[in-house]
């Protein structure tokens, strides 16, 4: 089985990729950025609560692109209601300490890096060509 990555890569800027995305909602998206925070931010957190990461691979584009846009992060209240509460700036600020992806991109907009996080999840998607099983 592939090795999952948590390095921090060089940040290419991915304008074909960004241009060849397709959904509206992922166009300006820079999925390897968003990979950087999913992998680093998302699944750390998960594995830590739920000794489980939830792979991109586990939902399909439209099923993500559903998700993305209700802002409902998780429905049993153990964690905060908003998904984007955990992109954001002030989460990113939070964590900056012990969480060096947080500290890397502190600076980013909360909206660019939900587009990153957004073409993450549906370049990474069950139904895309590059299904990302891994965290
Ligand atoms: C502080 C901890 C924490 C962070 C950070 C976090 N999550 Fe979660 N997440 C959880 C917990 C706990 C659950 C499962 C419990 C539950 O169902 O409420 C969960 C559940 C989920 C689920 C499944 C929800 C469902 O209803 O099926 C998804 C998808 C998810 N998280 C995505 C994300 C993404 C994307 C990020 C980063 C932008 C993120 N989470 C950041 C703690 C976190």
């Amino acid at each position: 089985m592939k090795q999952c990555s948590t390095s921090l890569r060089p940040l290419a800027a991915s304008a074909l990729a960004a241009l060849l995305a397709g959904p509206a909602i992922a166009a300006e998206g820079n999925w390897r950025v968003g990979r950087i925070h999913y992998r680093m931010v998302c699944t750390a957190c998960h594995v830590e609560t739920t000794g489980e990461s939830i792979a991109p691979s586990t939902r399909t584009k439209a099923e993500w692109t559903k998700y993305l846009a209700a802002d409902q992060h998780a429905a049993n209240g153990q964690a905060n209601p908003s998904l984007r509460y955990y992109v954001s700036q002030e989460y990113r600020a939070s964590i900056k300490d012990t969480n060096k992806a947080a500290a890397k991109f502190i600076d980013m907009p909360d909206e660019e890096m939900f587009a990153n996080l957004a073409a993450f999840v549906i370049h990474g998607a069950q139904d895309s060509d590059t299904p990302a099983g891994c965290q």
